[in-house]
This record gives C-alpha cells, sequence and structure tokens, in this order.
C-alpha cells in the first residue's frame, strides 16, 4: 500500500470510529409535547411583563379643536394562551406556534381642551387575535449541551379595543382608532423578543446536562454531544459520547463505538440507547484500575453451607494439601485479568469474564502460602434495570470454566474443584458484583428531571430506556 493511501485509510478509519456515539437519545413527540406544556407557563410569565410606554399628544377632534392626552400607567392584568402547538421540522428544529392569545390590560387617561378643561379616569384594554410563531433551532453548545433559540419569529395582532371609564370618555371615542393603532403596532413589536427570551431562559436548565457526571470515585461518564441534534419528522434525536473515563486520567480504550439506531418506538417522551460501547469501557477502565478484585474468607461463606475454606475441603481433591497444610484456613483472590465484555443481543445482556483466582493457606502467623493459580473464565447473564436516575444492574452465573495457571502442590484434577468454586461464585462474589452493580451509575439528565413509566430492552448491540419524564417544579 502506498504512503498516500495509507493517510486516506487512516483519515477515513480515525472520522468514521471516533464519531459514532455511545448513548443516543430520541426525544418523541409525545416529549416535545410535555416541553410545550412547561415551557407556555413561562410564555405567560415573559408575556406578563410586557411594558406598554407612556402615550400623549395631541389630536384634531371635530368639533372640539385640539385636545392634549396622555395615557399612563398601563399594566397587564391577564394574559390568555388558549391554544399552542408543537411541530418537528425535519432539518431545521421545532415550530411553536401560540394562536388566538389575548391580553387584559388596564391604566389611567387624562385630558385637557379649551385650554382649560382638564378630565381624567381610567380605561381598560383588550388585545385579542394575537399569534406568536417562533421557529426554535437546537444546537450543541461549546461543551457538547443542547441549547436552544429562537428563529424566524412571527406575530400579529388582531385587534386592539380599548373602553374607556369616567368623565369626557366619550371624547376618546372619537379618536380610539388612532390609538388602538398605536397600541397595536406596540404590542406587536414586544412578543417576539419576549417569547425568544423565555425560550433562551431554557438554556441554563439545558446546560445542567451532565457532560461529564461522576460515577464513584474511580470513574465518569462522559455524557456530551458528539454531533449536532438531528430532527426528523416524528423526533428530536442527540447522539452522546456515553464513554467511561479514570477520574483525572482520561484514556481511550482499543475499541470504538459501533453505530446503531435506536427503533422507531414513540409511545414514551423519551428513548435513551446504551451501547455495549459504553458499558464496556466501563469493564476497561474499573479493570485497569484494579478494583475487579475480591479476597475471600472463609468467614464470608454463609454458615449454612457445607462447603468451608480450609485445607480439609482441598485436601479432599488435593491430598497434598492436607498432607502439608493441615487445618488451615484457605483465602482465595478473585481477579480479572482482562476487560470484562458485555454482549447486548435481544433480551440477552451477557458478560464474559476472564479473571485467576489464586488459593493460600494461612499460616498461624498469618503469612499466606499460595497453593496452586486457577484461571476461570465465567459467563453471567445480566438483568438491567433503571433505580431513581441510575442504571443498574444484577448478575447471575451462567457458566465457569476452570484451567490451571500454576500449582505448588503438585498435579491436580483442576475439574474436580469445579463444585467448591461454583458455590464460591454463587454465594460471595455474584453476590458482592451485585451490591456494587445495584448503585449504578448516572444516566444523561436534565434539571430535576425524574423518569416515569419507564420500561428497559436489551437489543442488538445495545439496550433501549424507554421512559417519560416529570421536572420536579
Ligand atoms: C382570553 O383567553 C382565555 C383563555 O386563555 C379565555 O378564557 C378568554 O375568554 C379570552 N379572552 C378574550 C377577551 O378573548
Ligand atoms: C445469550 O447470549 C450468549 C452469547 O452472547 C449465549 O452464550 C447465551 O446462550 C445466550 N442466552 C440465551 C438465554 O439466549
Ligand atoms: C510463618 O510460618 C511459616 C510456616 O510455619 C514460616 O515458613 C514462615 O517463615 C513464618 N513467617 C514469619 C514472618 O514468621
Amino acid at each position: 500500500m502506498s504512503l498516500c493511501c495509507w493517510f486516506i485509510l487512516v483519515a477515513l478509519i480515525s472520522t468514521t470510529s471516533s464519531k459514532n456515539p455511545g448513548v443516543k437519545v430520541k426525544l418523541t413527540q409525545k416529549g416535545i409535547e410535555y416541553g410545550r406544556q412547561l415551557g407556555m407557563a413561562s410564555i405567560q410569565q415573559k408575556l406578563k411583563t410586557i411594558k406598554i410606554p407612556d402615550m400623549s399628544g395631541k389630536q384634531r377632534v371635530s368639533p372640539i379643536g385640539k385636545v392634549k392626552y396622555s395615557l399612563s400607567n398601563i399594566q397587564i392584568v391577564n394574559v390568555g394562551l388558549p391554544e399552542s402547538g408543537v411541530t418537528l421540522v425535519p432539518g431545521t428544529g421545532v415550530r411553536l406556534s401560540i394562536g388566538n392569545a389575548n391580553l387584559s390590560l388596564r391604566g389611567r387617561w387624562r385630558v385637557k381642551y379649551f385650554r382649560i378643561i382638564k378630565d381624567r379616569g381610567s380605561f381598560d384594554l383588550s388585545v385579542t387575535g394575537l399569534s406568536i410563531s417562533p421557529s426554535i433551532a437546537v444546537k450543541s453548545d461549546e461543551r457538547g449541551r443542547p441549547a436552544v433559540s429562537a428563529v424566524n419569529c412571527a406575530a400579529t395582532v388582531s385587534s386592539v379595543r380599548v373602553k374607556f371609564h369616567g368623565g369626557a370618555s366619550w371624547l376618546y371615542n372619537l379618536f380610539k382608532k388612532f390609538i388602538n393603532r398605536a397600541l397595536q403596532k406596540t404590542v406587536q413589536k414586544q412578543m417576539c423578543p419576549l417569547v425568544a427570551n423565555a425560550i433562551s431562559d431554557l438554556n441554563p436548565q439545558l446546560k445542567t446536562l451532565n457532560v461529564l457526571a461522576k460515577v464513584d470515585k474511580h470513574a465518569e461518564i462522559e455524557y456530551s454531544m458528539v454531533a449536532s441534534p438531528t430532527v426528523t419528522k416524528s423526533s428530536l434525536d442527540l447522539s452522546l459520547k456515553g464513554e467511561f473515563y479514570k477520574i483525572g486520567g482520561h484514556q481511550e480504550p482499543p475499541f470504538s463505538p459501533v453505530a446503531f439506531s435506536l427503533p422507531p418506538q414513540i409511545n414514551n417522551m423519551l428513548y435513551m440507547g446504551m451501547s455495549s460501547f459504553t458499558v464496556n469501557s466501563a469493564g476497561f477502565v474499573y479493570n485497569r484500575a484494579g478494583v475487579l478484585t475480591l479476597s475471600i474468607t472463609d468467614d464470608m461463606i454463609p454458615k449454612i453451607s457445607p462447603v468451608r475454606l480450609s485445607t480439609r475441603t482441598f485436601g479432599t481433591f488435593i491430598p497434598e494439601i492436607s498432607r502439608r497444610f493441615p487445618g488451615l484456613l484457605v483465602k482465595l483472590q478473585v481477579k480479572t485479568v482482562k476487560d470484562p465484555v458485555v454482549t447486548f443481543e435481544p433480551n440477552n445482556a451477557t458478560i464474559q469474564a476472564t479473571g485467576s483466582v489464586t488459593a493460600f493457606a494461612i499460616q498461624p502467623n498469618s503469612t499466606l502460602t499460595p497453593l496452586f493459580v486457577l484461571n476461570l473464565d465465567t459467563s453471567v447473564s445480566t438483568k438491567l434495570f433503571v433505580s431513581g436516575m441510575r442504571l443498574a444492574g444484577a448478575v447471575s452465573l451462567n457458566k465457569m470454566a476452570l484451567t490451571l495457571g500454576t500449582s505448588y502442590v503438585g498435579k491436580f484434577e483442576v475439574s474436580s474443584l469445579s463444585s467448591i468454586l461454583s458455590v464460591v461464585l454463587r454465594l460471595v462474589v455474584i453476590p458482592q458484583v451485585n451490591v456494587q452493580l445495584a448503585k449504578g451509575y448516572p444516566l444523561p439528565a436534565i434539571g430535576k428531571m425524574k423518569l416515569v413509566n419507564t420500561q428497559v430492552q436489551v437489543l442488538k448491540d445495545y439496550m433501549l430506556i424507554g421512559t417519560d419524564v416529570q421536572f420536579a417544579s
């Protein structure tokens, strides 16, 4: 292969393999709709801050002549938003449409005419047939968190009606049309900026996405977006990195995510696909951190078990042990020697772990004398579940295979130890692993998000969490 082709190949590999997300998140129309409900409350609050400046001027009114007037202290009484909807616009974002909205306001009026006659009173203002339709673009910010902004907003007001109360209100009715038009313009001009404001007010919330979530003292998981969000007719899709790292020492594992696509399910608000890459990056980090290890002593074996960790038990199968180390307890050191590997197949999450088991006789002076080292290959079935905002699991033993690593006690038949090791795995190792797995790791989350109606499915190469969401207010 020539140098030039080699460079092209390297470039292809690095661009295609590094960009696949480990985690995909799909927000369905139902999820967007829930977002609309939350958003409308904030838009309503914003519209309540419409400021109508005082208006004053002179108007010629026949047969009176010149009238000086002023409208002041105009306050919002109510904002009605009876109709709104959201639609996904493929390739662009989300279009929000607010229709038939209304505002009611109240203020004070004053007039002066014939040079000396003054009068004052109050007025009610009703603005109806308001419509506002901003498009919302969703992008990735500099740290890979979603960010929204309003683009292409249009606003119209179909009618403004003023009703004057008190003294010379008859007078106003003579030039009401003029005032109506001025007010209509003022209101119309403010709506889009206020709605745009309400939309960008979502960004502090979106910035709470846990782009780097601490798992425990060893690991953190990165959830930053690896590409801009995409919008289709039925969903808004985010591609997140979904990779475990050692805290304080990020190192890429020797494998990368494979492409996967979420199924076209739409019943829940949100779907999250966690690839086997994500889980395997955890295996990589923890194995490297040297924490996938466990020392097992006899006191950890439940009392009811007839199998005891003693030279007597092992001596039954390996006579040299009872001959050289009579009446001693045995300690087992179990540890992984390779990164454990998870495989997701439909309805089947299996972890393969390759480890070693070293047996020691515990001398009366506490010295550990090695007896033998076994190679242990295990396959465990994994059940995955969501607990709070964490993904947790529980494993059970499928298969176990033993081979001899080193013996310090002569030749022996390794298979004769299977039943002892199987008891140790089932009664001690698996329960301890499950205590750790039950703690789970954090899922991507925004603000005070809670998951409800959650189901977990295992599919080819990834697991799928379908869920509805609630935000604590
Ligand atoms: C304003 O909207 C509310 C609903 O949000 C509705 O009940 C009310 O009748 C409307 N008022 C006018 C004057 O249209
Ligand atoms: C699950 O998949 C593993 C291989 O990944 C296989 O060995 C095992 O038999 C499967 N279990 C079931 C119940 O299909
Ligand atoms: C502990 O006892 C063993 C066996 O009796 C002996 O070989 C070893 O030297 C002792 N170690 C210490 C530190 O006393």
